[in-house]
């Protein structure tokens, strides 16, 4: 057994038997991004390790440069301690989600599902012949209780004292008498397949007090839904294992964010929670082996309400109740049912495109004739994954660019840049496009058809594989070298191509043009940023006035906070649009390979 020491875990631990890095860190709960889920083939698995250790793997010379070697970075799935080690994380990836999801400052209409009650109650008389439970009644109602409850009633009960109850939907879950400080407070949990946040909302003002976030501890099990659900198939306790990472991760998300606002844990009662339709199986424990297969059926798209404690959350109030969201069908989840929340999507009159790029595409069309939406297997290439320099938006990412006679770019934070993120590769991409250096096909051009020497000197070839140099190591001291490849061209048309199938054909199914769409509203943090003129010209959306688009934020987030502080939201809007909603399951419709194929020109 060797010492295994990292900052990032708090603590030294023994390991032994050849356990990757990643490993590790997956067993001790804390996720590394890791895309491709440990198989060597991302190259995003990065830390720096110091002590002895396995020597360099195949796939490692591949996917590192020698100046990353010489630096002692190595991917964490393909290395192991052969004594003992200290590893670094190249970024602190496991507390903090990428930049977008502190959600608003949006201060809703509080009348939640849950209450407290004051009272202080009278003494049955030797007349009333009332039972205990009979006088609770006659003060606050038809109130339904559990055994519990009645037997903690039975012995705090005390009539020379102010009695406070917690009411749940007309039934009492949790009661003290004498002095109480009569908080209420409730979290909304947005469960995305890359990053986890959880809103601490004042229940009693509709407000939110905090909010924590970080990367969804499954990373380590692989980038998108599909990598997890194989690692569930494959692997007899991947499910339980999966279902804790999670749940361990929204538990350190409450103790964080009530340690930052001095919240008790008591006094949280509610959490209403989102999440696409995988996140939702792997929350529960729901074997996912159906929607690995057609016709993708989800065990139950139903609401969900448990106790706090049976599901394994620790820190909320012992009787809290969790609610996850209804979802639509298919891969169209809770999360998008949140997203139309937040997007008021009531009004008929109007017809609203509704796009969450997200790490799958969810996409909702909002008609006077109705519904319908559909979920498109973008894949993760806007949040930085299965692009060769990708990288979600942190410190350091390019996050702007622009293309004249030259390329340039800014980063998140001014940081000397380390990758490139969604709304960077859409920015330069579309600058690239504009000068000629990538075609309407994708293809990037020779360097002697281009007319600025500055582009031409870009364009890097290695036989018949051509790369777009972004950053110059050479030229910018310290800086690692930074390129576009033609793949990383092919990753974003893919992603784009099924974005646009997905529009064009809930488009074709209502019966609607693009010019009758009145709005076209951006959900997920992604929309945030990105530049509405580079999408348009890029043609991941159809032809819009760039007036017409809205970025929403985190949507899916804002739902859940909404719905935990309205009890019509949670009990009637939110039921009305899982049931109401027609899913369209687009990759078994006629039309979605022309589309597909079309969608992936940039035009
Ligand atoms: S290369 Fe290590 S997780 Fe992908």
């Amino acid at each position: 057994m060797y010492k295994f020491k990292s900052e990032a875990l708090d603590k030294e631990i023994s390991v032994g038997g050849n356990k990757s890095i990643l490993e590790v860190f997956n067993q001790e709960g804390r996720a590394i991004y890791a895309p491709c889920g440990g198989k060597g083939t991302c190259g995003k698995c990065k830390v720096k390790v110091s002590g002895k250790i396995n020597p360099l793997s195949d796939e490692e010379s591949k996917l590192l440069t020698s100046q990353e070697i010489s630096n002692g970075i190595r991917l964490a799935c393909k290395t192991h301690a052969e004594g003992d080690i200290e590893v670094q994380l190249i970024e602190d990836k496991l507390t903090n989600g990428a930049k977008g999801k502190l959600g608003s400052g949006i201060q809703y209409a509080a009348d939640p599902l849950i209450c407290r009650k004051t009272e202080k109650l009278t003494a049955p008389t030797l007349d009333s012949g009332e039972t205990v439970i009979d006088m609770l009644r006659g003060v606050l109602g038809a109130v339904k209780l559990d055994l519990n409850i009645i037997r903690e009633i039975s012995q705090k009960i005390d009539y020379t004292e102010e009695g406070s109850f917690v009411v749940w939907d007309n039934k009492i879950i949790d009661m003290a008498f004498g002095k109480t400080d009569n908080q209420l407070y409730g979290i909304a949990v947005d469960i995305g397949t890359t990053t986890v946040v959880c809103y601490l909302m004042d229940l009693r003002q509709g407000r939110q007090v905090g909010v924590s976030s970080m990367q969804n501890p499954q990373v380590g099990y692989g980038a998108d839904v599909i990598s997890r659900i194989q690692y569930t198939i494959e692997n007899p306790e991947g499910l339980e294992i999966l279902r804790t990472r999670i749940i361990r991760g929204i538990d350190l998300l409450i103790r964080e964010v009530c340690e930052k606002t001095a919240v008790h844990k008591q006094d949280i009662y509610m959490g209403v929670f989102v999440g696409n339709t995988t996140m939702a199986h792997l929350f529960w424990g729901f074997d996912c082996s159906s929607l690995s297969r057609l016709p993708f059926n989800a065990v139950t798209q139903d609401m969900i309400v448990e106790n706090s404690q049976n599901i394994g959350i620790s820190n909320m109030n012992k009787n809290g109740r969790v609610i996850f969201l209804p979802g639509i069908a298919g891969f169209v989840g809770a999360d998008t049912v949140g997203a139309m929340i937040a997007a008021e999507l009531v009004n008929y009159d109007e017809n609203s495109l509704l796009v969450d790029l997200g790490t799958n595409g969810e996409i909702v069309l909002s008609t006077s004739r109705g519904r319908y939406a559909c979920s498109t297997a973008a894949g993760p290439a806007f949040e930085g994954a299965r692009i060769k320099y990708g990288m979600q938006a942190f410190p350091g990412a390019i996050d702007h660019g622009a293309v004249e006679e030259d390329l340039e770019y800014t980063t998140i934070g001014d940081q000397p840049p380390r990758g490139i993120c969604g709304s960077g590769l859409i920015d330069i991409v579309s600058g690239l496009l504009e000068a000629g250096v990538i075609s309407e096909d994708g293809k990037i051009a020779e360097p002697e058809e281009l007319k600025s020497s500055k582009l031409a000197g870009r364009i890097m070839k290695s036989g018949r594989t051509k790369e777009i140099l972004i950053v110059d190591e050479s030229l910018e001291n310290n800086q690692s070298r930074i390129t576009l490849t033609q793949k990383d061209i092919r990753e974003l048309q893919l992603a784009k191509g099924a974005i646009r199938a997905g529009i064009d054909i809930l488009l074709k199914v209502s019966g609607l043009t693009v010019d009758n769409v009145d709005r076209l509203l951006l959900a997920g943090a992604f929309g945030n940023f990105v530049n509405r003129e580079s999408a348009l010209k890029i043609g991941l959306f159809p032809d819009f006035h760039p007036d017409k688009i809205i970025p929403l934020g985190n949507a899916a987030g804002e739902g859940a906070k909404k719905a935990l502080c309205s009890r019509a939201v949670l009990k009637e809007i939110a039921l009305h649009y899982a049931q109401t909603t027609k899913h369209i399951e687009i990759s078994s419709h006629p039309d979605f390979e022309k589309a597909f194929m079309e969608g992936m020109y940039f035009r």
